[in-house]
């Protein structure tokens, strides 16, 4: 039998709409407007189309979105000097530094810049913080995502076990706090893991965030189980004409859809979370720093 496909666009376009709906409320009840700030720095064109996708659905859920370009060259005291001027700005109410920055620029000092109560993604080591010890952060958006669409499928996650393949501090390691908050039994899994296949067989939840096009095939996957693919990969196409390409996950589809029980897609299952989160993050701080109730359903 075949996987259910859990479908992140569709409930990625619920998620925005239950923003739309807060940010309405914010506007009317208290004349307030949630903002977002995302700062690009040089031109690598894989963050500039993020940074353009992000604006685009800021302004979407009528939320105000800033947009800060600064050039490739620019010195780290100028966006350290850009993220001060937008931490006392009292409309911006969270900031975004869009990663990987130039070699030039250390991104912790940068990412530690950005005051918590304004990290949209989650990354200021006191969120970090937060989420390990299981108190209220800023959750990135990518696991927030993730945790929204297993907690829909499943109800309660409590005793599951869980395996999350890649330790990545962007995905893999908040995605196991958040795991290990809803009660998993949690094990992370990287390249150095040994019998990585007999481990990911034990998964009732299985989430793939590596990076390795169509690394786990079906024959990892244990019958009936869970799989979030969080990888975005572009790999040749040739049969689709010359110098084509197609996007897949992390997770080769075609095998483990007939082994999962239920299974996200690439494209349109993780990816459209990612925006979402990032939106819903931006709606909760600004209710926190206006002292009002977080909007339902956003936070975890
Ligand atoms: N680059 C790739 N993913 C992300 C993300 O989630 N946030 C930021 N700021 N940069 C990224």
């Amino acid at each position: 039998m075949s996987a259910k496909i859990i479908d992140g666009k569709e409930f990625a376009a619920n998620i925005r709409k239950k923003v739309a709906d807060h940010v309405t409320r914010l506007q009317q009840d208290h004349n307030l407007t949630p903002g977002l700030a995302v700062v690009l720095v040089g031109e690598d064109p894989a963050s500039s189309v993020y940074v353009r996708a992000k604006g685009k659905a800021t302004r979407e859920v009528g939320m105000n979105s800033y947009e800060h370009r600064l050039d490739a060259d620019a010195s780290q005291e100028a966006v350290l000097a850009l993220i001060d001027k937008l931490n006392s700005d009292p409309a911006v109410h969270g900031i975004l530094c869009q990663l990987p920055l130039p070699d030039h620029i250390d991104e912790p000092t940068v990412t530690n810049a950005i005051v918590p109560e304004k990290d949209v993604d989650g990354f200021h080591i006191s969120n970090v913080g937060l989420l390990a010890t299981g108190q209220k952060a800023m959750v990135p958006c990518t696991p927030l995502g993730c945790l929204m669409m297993l907690r829909d499928h499943h109800g309660s996650l409590s005793g599951l076990n869980a395996v999350v393949v890649g330790r990545s501090n962007i995905v893999g390691k908040p995605m196991a706090a958040l795991l290990l908050g809803d009660s998993c039994t949690v094990t992370i899994a990287h390249s150095r893991t040994k019998n990585i296949q007999d481990l990911c067989r034990s998964a009732d939840i299985l989430v793939a965030a590596v990076g390795r096009p169509e690394m786990i095939t079906g024959d990892w996957i244990a019958k009936g189980a869970t799989v979030i693919d969080v990888g975005i990969n572009r790999i040749p196409a040739p049969e689709k004409g010359e110098g084509k390409t197609r996007l897949v996950g992390d997770v080769d589809f075609a095998s483990a859809v007939e082994k999962a029980g239920a299974i996200t897609p690439v494209p349109g299952g993780v990816g459209p979370m990612t925006i979402a989160c990032l939106l819903a993050n931006t709606v909760t701080a600004c209710s926190r720093a206006n002292g009002l109730a977080e909007p339902e359903g956003l936070t975890v």
